[in-house]
């Protein structure tokens, strides 16, 4: 009595479950399966009760593989749980989890399965969107890396555009004053007025000039060359090297500069990098001074600190930056002065030395007339 009660709850236990529970015999034959197991599969209990597992299996060789790595070893009482693709009556592919015992006095196996198609194709789904998102960025990236390096090559193309034109304008006094003296050696010459000692005097006016003329090149080439280390500088030693390249040309236009000096620390950056980054922000304040002709045109420059960091400020009277165009001006080839020689790149390319090399902040805002771009170093 009690067994055949336990018999029944067996029964039912079978019949009921939700998961798939079928029973192969020593030839892999189907000799019991339960209502959830026909259901996963499609197949009516009639139609598949008998008929050997090779019907659940993708292909032969699926059938053969499934021998070698399940049913052999389960036949060996080794218990298996794994994940491995069957086919659907209609001759879809299913994924199941399929978890096999053996009945060891008849040499038969029994299998429970649960199906988990739709989590495979789910994880499938998500490793596609992976893969694709993961080619996206690469993609992006080497855009982006791209569009850097053809930034940088403008940056430099428009640096040296800066720097051939301030180099024009150092040059032309002293080579004006050779020419002019040349000519007037020449009509001496023509006159047979020839004084030896005057023209000794001519020509050593002369050299002089020349040496000028080449060690504004060196100066030249020595603020643009690149550093590759840190090195230990003030901030007063970069404003007074930017300022012998660019003053010639600020008093020769009448713009006075003023210098305010309260911060003498030392601090470890790259310093002909930011010596550019000055000396583009100082041209700028420039061309503002020169586009709106104010009574007295300044530079202000000053230095200070806090606890954590110094400070450089460049200040001009020139009226402020537009507030239309305030939120435009660090971005690359914005510039409202096209139509002249402007190329966009001052200010974007002082931010990447100031932020990206040396690790600092720089920032701009107005007050009473005057733009101020402040640069922020960490000590
Ligand atoms: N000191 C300033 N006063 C007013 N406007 C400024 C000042 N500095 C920069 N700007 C504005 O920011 C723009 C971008 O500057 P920049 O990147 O150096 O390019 P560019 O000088 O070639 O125009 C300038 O065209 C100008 O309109
Ligand atoms: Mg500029």
């Amino acid at each position: 009595m009690a067994s055949s009660i336990k018999a029944e709850r067996f029964e039912q236990l079978f019949s009921n479950s939700g998961v798939g529970i079928f029973i192969v015999d020593k030839e892999r034959k189907i000799i019991e399966a339960n209502e959830a197991f026909c259901k996963i599969f499609g197949f009516t209990y009639d139609e598949i009760i008998l008929q050997s597992a090779l019907t659940l299996h993708l292909s032969y060789a699926s059938y053969v593989n499934f021998a070698n790595i399940a049913f052999n070893k389960v036949r060996n009482n080794e218990s298996l749980n794994l994940e491995y693709q069957f086919l659907h009556k209609e001759k879809k592919i299913l994924w199941l989890r399929i978890a096999g015992d053996s009945i060891p006095n008849n040499k038969e196996v029994l299998w429970t399965i649960t199906d988990i198609t739709i989590q495979k194709e789910n994880e499938q789904k998500i490793c596609h969107l992976n893969e694709s998102l993961s080619l996206e960025v690469k993609l992006q990236l080497k855009k982006l890396r791209e569009k850097d390096k053809q930034l940088q090559f403008q940056s430099r193309l428009a640096q040296m555009g800066e720097m051939l034109s301030m180099i024009a304008h150092q040059w032309r006094q002293p080579l004006g004053a050779i020419s002019a003296t040349t000519s007037f050696l020449s009509s001496k010459l023509m006159l047979g007025q020839v004084d030896h000692a005057e023209f000794e005097e001519e020509i050593e006016r002369i050299e002089t000039y020349a040496a000028h003329l080449s060690k504004t090149i060196d100066d030249f080439r020595n603020f643009f060359k690149p550093t590759k280390q840190k090195e230990e500088i003030t901030l007063e030693s970069m404003v007074d090297k930017t300022l012998n390249i660019a003053k010639p040309l600020l008093t020769n236009k009448n713009i006075t500069v003023q210098t305010d000096f309260t911060c003498k620390e030392t601090i470890q950056t790259y310093g002909n990098e930011l010596g550019q980054a000055i000396l583009n922000i100082i041209k700028n304040a420039e061309d503002a001074l020169l586009e709106h002709t104010v009574e007295n045109p300044k530079i202000s420059i000053r230095t200070y600190k806090d606890d954590k960091k110094v400070y450089l400020e460049i200040k001009d009277n020139a009226g402020g930056i537009d507030e239309a165009i305030f939120d435009k001006i660090f971005e690359p080839y914005f510039s409202t002065k096209l139509a002249k020689d402007g190329t966009g790149m001052g200010l974007c390319m002082s931010k990447t030395i100031v932020e990206e090399h040396c690790k600092g902040h720089l920032s701009v805002h107005n007050e009473a007339g005057c733009a101020i771009f402040t640069i922020a170093l960490s000590k």
